[in-house]
């Protein structure tokens, strides 16, 4: 049976050349990093021939790059750690974070205030009321802002946002786990204090990511133990999916303007042919202003809503509505609130990676079709 994977902002098919940099590490290397004799020595120069690569490709130092087990480990470390440590007395961040500085955030909240930024309608940072509120405040406050939202793609102005941060002297962190790979991405240029990133986003494996800390010292261990990663992360470095991420990203940002090319084609392809077939279908997606991997498209009541994602698989078309996190937990997504969408819409998110292809967008094309018109014959 034909499939097609629109499911990218979930996790990324592994890269095959990654699978083999893994394989070759896991069998070969198996020192322990912290060791200090030859088999640690060695597994000690694949990490931070690792760290290094990474940085360079991020416009970053070495020692501003840290090993962690996920975007999600990433987000609550600099999120608690940042509190703990850098004598934060306010969080600042979106409504439509995703679930690992959303939830981080309101458990916070029990021991300093969080403040919800206004967003502009297509769900950006409203960047004229963040200025207002930084002109404000004298307290000192840690903002944190995602890059592309995983749900609707719409993108933040980092670069803005974080010269506002510099100039009234908050800090900035982002969540990059959704651009990481898929957009140039230079600390040199966004000067964000601190970053999530997260490998299976961009073809490498699950279970790894890195955090970028641009002053490591602002912050401690949130997992405490021994003093890997500078003492920033204990536990023993994941090196082989280490070494895996490593080299995804450097695949990953090979070629990004061709890539975004092709994935803007693609999402325009699919747009269009969905609007020429349902004139009433709207997108909560504006091309122009969000990630090109994602397009998230409300169906109108033609559709049977409870059923369409189920429908759609059953045509082999592996997409998901709102967030794969939070799509086996039934309940109404945070993100999709904040569009104040008509009472029984369906909003199903379509997310591609660089070798998804025209032909598949034609199938996709051909399933919808043919589940409105089984629906328009039970009717
Ligand atoms: C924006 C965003 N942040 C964080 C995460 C969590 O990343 P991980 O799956 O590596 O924990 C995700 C994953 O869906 C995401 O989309």
């Amino acid at each position: 049976m034909t499939r097609v994977f629109f499911d990218n902002a979930a996790t990324t098919p592994i890269h095959p050349e990654v699978v083999m940099v893994m394989a070759k590490c896991l069998s070969d290397v198996y020192g322990n990093p912290s060791s200090t004799h030859s088999y640690g020595r060695e597994a000690k120069g694949q990490l931070e021939e690792s760290r290094r690569s990474i940085a360079k490709i991020l416009g970053a130092k070495p020692s501003e790059i840290f090993f962690t087990s996920c975007g999600t480990e990433s987000n609550n470390t600099i999120l608690r750690s940042a509190v703990r440590n850098a004598e934060i007395s306010e969080i600042w961040t979106t409504p439509i974070e995703h679930p690992s500085i959303f939830q981080t955030s309101q458990h916070i909240c029990s021991d300093i205030p969080v403040r919800y930024l206004e967003l502009n309608p297509n769900g950006s940072v409203n960047l004229g009321s963040l200025e207002k509120d930084l002109i404000a405040v004298s307290k000192k406050v840690l903002v944190s802002v995602m890059h592309a939202n995983n749900e609707v793609g719409v993108l933040n102005d980092l670069k803005a946002i974080s010269e506002l941060c510099q100039k009234y002297h908050a800090l900035l962190h982002s969540d990059m786990v959704q651009t990481m790979g898929h957009l140039p991405i230079n600390y040199q240029e966004i000067k964000v204090d601190f970053a999530s990133a997260s490998a299976h986003k961009f073809h490498g494996p699950k279970g790894v990511g890195f955090m970028f800390i641009r002053q490591p010292n602002q912050i401690e261990s949130f997992i405490t133990g021994g003093s890997q990663e500078r003492g920033n992360r204990s536990g023993t470095e994941n090196l082989a999916s280490i070494v895996g991420m490593t080299k995804a990203l450097e695949l990953a940002t090979a070629n990004i303007p061709q890539d975004i090319n092709h994935l803007n084609h693609l999402r325009t392809k699919l747009i269009s042919k969905l609007k020429a077939s349902f004139p009433t279908m709207s997108f909560l997606t504006e091309l122009d202003q969000s990630l090109c991997t994602i397009v998230s498209a409300v169906f109108p009541p033609e559709f049977d809503s409870e059923m369409l994602l189920f429908q759609l698989d059953m045509k082999g078309i592996a997409c998901s509505g709102g967030s794969a996190c939070s799509s086996g937990a039934n309940k109404a997504s945070h993100v999709l609130a904040h569009f104040q969408l008509p009472e029984g819409s369906k909003v199903v998110r379509f997310s591609f990676s660089k070798f998804n292809t025209e032909k598949e967008i034609d199938f996709c094309i051909e399933g919808i079709k043919q589940i409105a018109s089984e629906r328009g014959q039970n009717c």
